[in-house]
């Protein structure tokens, strides 16, 4: 575990007498605060992640776009706005949060497949730096929209480089048979008939390869790719927006630091598309780490085929083990001296698939009470929860040094049926 603590710590995470602290604060003191499951940020990791990203990237100074799709708390935003990052939404919805987070209309980028007329509308009400446009039936929607209100929408066209990444199945979005983006002899039908889109500025072009990408190999690829497609419909965009998707770690597997990664790609694109704006839009890299998941155990029980560790944390919490088989580090939240046996980690839902892991090995005596910490839980956690077996949204709270305070309260069991009528 300490090797562990080694790899994603970055000094945020320790044990101090035996016991879990996050910065300056304890564990089992946010939890007695304010109780479980508490999902607990911490100020200094984001920032951290922010530096640490902006210095890979420093050769190009991209304009940063964080994926708000990945952590979209208020307390997150506010810290991702201050540090001059821009935002990258999905929807109308993440829109408003933003600008209420006090992002600047100009560093708001819009992707996502299924733009309704109305989003369009208020996204160029409000002022949008750009659309990354996933369509040739949204790019008209786009033109029409923008000439009924005389205006002139920026677009970036997403384009679909049928590049396969080292990522779970459904997090890979850039091969041909996804939904995302568009065939190379679509974007080159919309750049050469641009004259016809009359009430929109072509910007340039956006990729998006997938989540939790561990190497630079795959956005080199991917950018040969486009520098042969741009030089050969002789096409210079403004603007490459290479999207998110690098990776973090989960556990020990291998992953390429993130100041090569940045550096190898800078390197490329200054040699190939010298005076072109870079965006990215990082979502997990930025949070993953910087949030973790605390939990109470409610039973250990044990049968003769397996130990069960039931935690009062489900998959409605945390649902990327269940979807995607992931990995997430858990542990107990204060050291216990005993022998270790294996279990399964498990929630109160009524499904088999509820589970936070499998075939971890922890101390044989934990108990009814005792906080565990679930790790890497930042990124796609409280986003992706939902109110599944009638259970109320976990309250989160951030950190920074030795303050702790609740940055979103724990739903009450009145709002489960308070909008049905
Ligand atoms: N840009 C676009 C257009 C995206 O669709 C995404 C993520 C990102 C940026 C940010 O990707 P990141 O840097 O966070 O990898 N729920 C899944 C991940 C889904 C990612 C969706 N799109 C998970 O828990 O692994």
């Amino acid at each position: 575990m300490e090797e562990y603590l080694d790899l994603i710590s970055e000094g945020i995470y320790r044990f101090e007498k035996g016991r879990l602290f996050i910065e300056d604060v304890c564990a089992e003191e946010i939890c007695a605060k304010f109780g479980t499951p508490v999902y607990v940020y911490s100020s200094n990791y984001v920032k951290t992640q922010i530096n640490k990203i902006c210095n890979a990237f420093r050769k190009v100074s991209p304009l940063v776009c964080y994926s708000m799709k990945a952590n979209s708390n208020m307390g997150i935003l506010k810290i991702v706005k201050e540090s001059g990052c821009g935002v990258d939404i999905v929807s109308g919805g993440e829109m408003m949060k933003a600008l209420k987070a006090g992002f600047n209309a100009k560093k708001i980028v819009f992707a996502g497949v299924g733009k309704t007329r109305g989003e369009i509308t208020d996204a160029l009400k409000k002022g949008i730096y750009l659309f990354t446009v996933e369509s040739i039936e949204e790019l008209k929607a786009i033109n029409e929209t923008a000439g009924n209100m005389r205006k002139i929408a920026s677009v970036n066209l997403r384009i679909n480089l049928d590049v396969d990444v080292d990522t779970h199945h459904y997090t890979k979005t850039a091969k041909k048979e996804t939904k995302f983006g568009m065939p190379e002899n679509q974007v080159r039908s919309i750049i050469k008939n641009r004259r016809n889109f009359r009430h929109i500025n072509i910007s340039g072009i956006q990729f998006h390869l997938g989540s939790n990408i561990k190497s630079s190999v795959f956005y080199i690829k991917a950018l040969r790719k486009l520098k042969n497609f741009l030089t050969d419909i002789n096409f210079t965009p403004s603007v490459i927006d290479i999207g998110g998707g690098f990776g973090i770690q989960y556990r020990n597997e291998p992953i390429e630091p993130i100041e090569d990664f940045g550096k190898k790609i800078c390197d490329f694109f200054v040699k190939n598309f010298p005076d072109v704006l870079m965006i990215i839009e990082p979502g997990r890299f930025i949070v993953g780490n910087a949030g973790i998941l605390l939990t109470r155990v409610i039973y250990n029980k044990k049968t003769a085929h397996r130990n069960f560790l039931i935690v009062d944390a489900g998959m409605n919490d945390l649902i990327r083990p269940s979807l995607y088989g992931s990995y997430h580090e858990i542990f107990p939240a204060a050291l216990k001296k005993g022998k270790s046996v294996k279990y399964d980690i498990v929630g109160p839902i009524c499904e088999t698939g509820d589970f936070l892991g499998k075939d971890r090995k922890l101390p044989g005596n934990l108990t009814s009470g005792d906080v565990i910490a679930v790790m890497s839980a930042g990124a796609y956690g409280f986003s992706m929860s939902s109110n599944y077996n009638g259970r109320v949204r976990a309250a989160e709270v951030m950190v920074s040094c030795d303050k702790v305070i609740c940055c979103r309260e724990r739903e009450r069991v009145e709002d489960l049926w308070s909008k049905e009528v």
